[in-house]
């Protein structure tokens, strides 16, 4: 009884996390629109000018705008399973669910490195 209960808490707490999210499934569909409103912790680091964070150290930090959005995912899927290792990605990564990689990946992948509104993030 408690473990179907404990069932039900969790299954809650994901489908309240995938938010607006249509569908939950493998065949996952970015929303570039969505994706905007997902990437405000990641203009703090990719979207420094010069593109470097000083935190753990001080690094490169790649540009994302206009960045296909396959290599997105395979890059923020890498991070979350530990395949490749930045410890700060990693974390942002684990906390992503499918949803909002696909639309972040959307997001930046609708931008170009030039465009107007692209605040280079
Ligand atoms: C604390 C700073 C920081 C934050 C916040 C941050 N990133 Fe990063 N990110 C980095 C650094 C540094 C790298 C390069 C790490 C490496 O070489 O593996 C990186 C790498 C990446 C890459 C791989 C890019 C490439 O060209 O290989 C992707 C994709 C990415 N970040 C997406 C995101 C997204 C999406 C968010 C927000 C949800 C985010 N990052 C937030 C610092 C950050």
């Amino acid at each position: 009884m408690k473990k179907i209960v404990g069932r039900h808490v969790v299954f809650g707490a994901l489908t309240v996390l995938a938010g607006f999210a249509v569908t939950a499934h493998a065949d996952v569909v970015g929303n570039a629109k969505a994706g905007q409103a997902k990437v405000a912790m990641c203009i703090g680091c990719h979207g420094i000018p010069d593109y470097r964070t000083a935190y753990p150290e001080v690094y490169h930090v790649p540009i994302l705008g206009g960045q296909n959005a396959q290599y997105i995912m395979n890059a923020l899927h890498g991070y979350k399973k530990g395949d490749r290792h930045f410890e700060t990605m990693h974390a942002i990564a684990a906390s992503l669910t499918e949803q909002d990689i696909a639309d972040i990946a959307a997001y930046y992948a609708s931008q170009t490195v030039t465009s107007k509104n692209n605040p280079e993030k």
